[in-house]
């Protein structure tokens, strides 16, 4: 595959981009502003520097990375030669049912179109295109660069073809690809997510603070990090939605989000992207330490 359309350039989709280019790669990054697309150049050229520090890379290499993608905003031209289009817009399904319409439109016969869902229904967003079967989840873990796996879903109709072309580019992209099936959370969010609620849970209920529980995780179970912070990483409004899929998908209610969850959510305590969720994240001094909420 020589070129590859990201559609978003946020958190996902700038790293998407950055692994992609970086592998080679011809890139065609979409968001819906010129705002958008420079800040995420900004964040890629960042990155870069920071692996040419790390002697990961040299600096030709990163001149050459940023030289391999362009920026659009109208998805029309940013698809019409793409062999793969990896979707990285926000998790709404209205949202990416109106992407692969249009994708579905605008890219050639043999494109293959993915998308980062975390946990919306690779069947459901391939029923708004007329090629199913070339329709499936390649779901990349954040920070991508960093990250190893790649999730790939099959959709109830993926083919063979398109899985294994998935595949192939992602031990390409030194990802390692492991591969599933289509039901409600795949299989890295259905089993992570109970567990983040679980500790939600045991805190709300007084068991024990948020460090404590962190440290039993960090320390007991050698994670690397405690899922409370885990929580704050991903977002909590990212968690909460992603609950919902797995309480609505399953119907079983050990999958209800924890009503604290949900009340932070409310109170836009969304984790590390607001600046509060179970700890407090100061941006000037980068001061980490538990919310006044439950210190
Ligand atoms: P984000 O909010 O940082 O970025 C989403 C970007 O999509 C924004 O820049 C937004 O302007 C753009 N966008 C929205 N509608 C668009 C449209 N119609 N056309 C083009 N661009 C559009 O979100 P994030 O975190 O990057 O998530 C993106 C996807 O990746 C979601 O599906 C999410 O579930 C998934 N994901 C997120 C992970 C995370 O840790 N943040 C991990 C793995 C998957």
């Amino acid at each position: 595959m020589e070129k590859v359309t990201v559609i978003g350039a946020g958190t996902m989709g700038n790293g998407i981009a950055h692994v992609f280019a970086m592998n080679g790669i011809k890139v065609s990054l979409v968001d819906v502003s010129a705002e958008k697309l420079e800040a995420a150049l900004k964040t890629i050229d960042k990155n870069l520097w920071r692996m040419v520090a790390k002697e990961k890379i040299k600096e030709e290499d990163k001149q050459q990375t940023i030289e391999n993608i362009t920026t659009h905003t109208s998805v029309e031209a940013a698809v019409k030669d793409a062999d793969l289009v990896v979707e990285a817009a926000s998790e709404k399904l209205e949202v990416k049912l109106k992407i692969f319409e249009s994708l579905d439109q605008h890219a050639p016969a043999g494109c293959i179109l993915a998308s980062n869902t975390s946990s919306i229904s690779i069947t459901k967003i391939a029923s708004a295109t007329n090629r199913p079967k070339q329709v499936i989840g390649m779901h990349f873990m954040n920070p991508v660069p960093v990250m190893k796996l790649v999730e790939i879903i099959r959709g109830y109709a993926t083919d063979d073809a398109t899985a294994d072309a998935i595949i192939e580019l992602s031990k390409k992209l030194n990802k390692i690809p492991v591969i599933v099936n289509d039901y409600p959370g795949f299989v890295a969010n259905r089993i992570l997510m109970p567990m983040i609620n679980e500790a939600i849970c045991t805190l709300h209920e007084g068991v024990a603070g948020v460090k404590e529980i962190d440290t039993v995780m960090k320390l007991g179970m050698a994670h690397p990090m405690g899922p409370l912070q885990l929580a704050d990483f991903i977002g909590l409004d990212i968690c909460l939605s992603i609950l919902r899929v797995l309480h609505d998908g399953f119907g079983n209610p050990k999958y209800a989000p924890s009503p604290l969850l949900v009340n932070m959510v409310m109170a836009n305590k969304l984790g590390r992207k607001s600046g509060e969720g179970f700890y407090e994240y100061n941006r000037e001094t980068k001061d980490v330490k538990v919310s006044s909420s439950f210190a």
